[in-house]
């Protein structure tokens, strides 16, 4: 499918928003949905319900083997050594979560160090401070440069100190739009004895991940920034560290044996999926990766990376206008502010001409601080986007100046 198909496949761009065309500039917070994983989550409900590792009935047993289906799929997404490594979780923060809670467990001593960056979502911070809490260990930042990189000395030194045991790092900043050098940086991390976990939350829409390129311990993302359902995400870890790892949630599936007084617990996967899953949303993933697998990820890069430039130097032409994050290596994602006014009141006036941006301070808030601005406007493209919306975009923010 080429970029042009691609984006007739999103019913909500075919909509009128107070009066406008949409221009849906948001997909940092969540992507739209093409017709195949709406059509794909509908005939679930319709046709495919029921509960899944629990019944030798017809729809159970279908249900079981599509949601497995949806695992082999996802591992071959990320090339993943097992299969049994790929954990459905309830997205990002989840996953995140169940890694800090549950490696921490085994892997944690006081005194120990984590090194979380500047740019991290609260999502890939808090976790780590609360296991930290715990164990007497310490949540350390790792700063970053003017331009919205990291930087790569301070990084260095900080990895120095002995006391690192977990290095926990976005692949693209959802503020900054900035792309990590992930292999370089794990394999800094791995000389010196720690763990490294990467959120490919923000990536997952607009590059291929390799688990064996990237050279990490854990990776997590969730399906509703790839055009999949919300609710669900995955886990990646490897399977030594997986093994060793409690359990985080516990309840069904997760068994092997219980008595009152005590419980075996299943193998991988199984150990960490306790409950029902959302099996529609794991179903509907698989509709997402053969989605993005139809246009192939070298078309959906040159095209966003044709927007990138073209909006950053349309940006650029408009007065008083800064943008935050100059990183080399950038990802479709421009935050800004415009000088004299607040990011909130442009997000109003955009929304009024159709134009969904997010403002705010992004779940970033360390960042607004590095920056010293209390929030930005962020336009975050994707495949569906296209120059248009760009102008747009440039001519929505051109009333919003003469109005504030
Ligand atoms: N993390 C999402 C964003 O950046 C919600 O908007």
């Amino acid at each position: 499918m080429n970029i042009k198909e691609a984006r007739s496949q999103f019913p909500a761009l075919d909509q009128l928003v107070h009066g406008q065309p949409l221009v849906y500039l948001d997909s940092g917070a969540s992507s739209l949905k093409p017709q195949s994983v709406i059509d794909a989550l509908s005939q679930h409900y319709a046709k495919e319900t029921a509960n899944v590792h629990r019944g030798i009935h017809f729809l159970s047993a279908q249900g079981t083997m599509k949601y497995e289906a949806s695992r082999k799929a996802a591992q071959e997404f990320i090339k993943a050594p097992h299969e049994h490594e790929v954990i459905f979780t309830g997205g990002t923060t989840d996953g995140i979560n169940l890694v800090a809670n549950s490696w921490s467990d085994i892997f944690l001593n006081k005194g120990d160090e984590i090194l979380v960056t500047t740019m991290e979502h609260h999502s890939n911070i808090v976790p780590w401070q609360i296991a930290a809490e715990k164990k007497g260990a310490r949540v350390v930042e790792v700063p970053i440069t003017d331009a919205g990189e990291i930087d790569q000395a301070a990084y260095e030194k900080l990895l120095s100190s002995g006391k690192v045991k977990m290095v926990a790092m976005t692949h693209i900043s959802n503020t900054l739009g900035t792309i990590n050098p992930i292999s370089q940086f794990s394999k800094m991390a791995h000389d010196v004895g720690s763990h490294f976990l990467v959120d490919a939350a923000q990536s997952v829409a607009h590059m291929a991940l390799d688990v064996n390129e990237l050279g990490v311990d854990f990776l997590v993302f969730g399906a509703h920034k790839m055009f999949g359902p919300t609710g669900v995400g995955i886990l990646w870890g490897k399977e030594e560290l997986l093994n060793q790892m409690p359990p985080y949630r516990s309840g069904g599936a997760m068994i092997k044996e219980v008595t009152i007084e005590k419980t075996t617990y299943n193998e991988l996967p199984e150990k960490f999926e306790a409950g029902t899953p959302h099996i529609a949303g794991v179903n509907c993933l698989k509709a997402a990766i053969d989605f993005i697998q139809s246009i192939g990820y070298e078309a959906i890069h040159k095209h966003e990376e044709e927007i990138l430039k073209y909006a950053t130097s349309e940006l650029k032409k408009i007065k008083g206008l800064r943008i935050i994050g100059e990183a080399k290596d950038k990802a479709s994602v421009i935050s800004f502010v415009i000088e004299g006014t607040h990011p909130h009141d442009i997000g109003m006036i955009l929304d009024e001409q159709g134009v969904a941006v997010r403002t705010g301070h992004h779940c970033t808030q360390p960042l607004m601080r590095r920056y010293n601005v209390p929030a930005t406007v962020r336009a975050s493209f994707s495949l569906y986007n296209n120059l248009e919306d760009v102008d747009r975009l440039i001519s929505a923010l051109k009333k919003a100046k003469e109005l504030l």
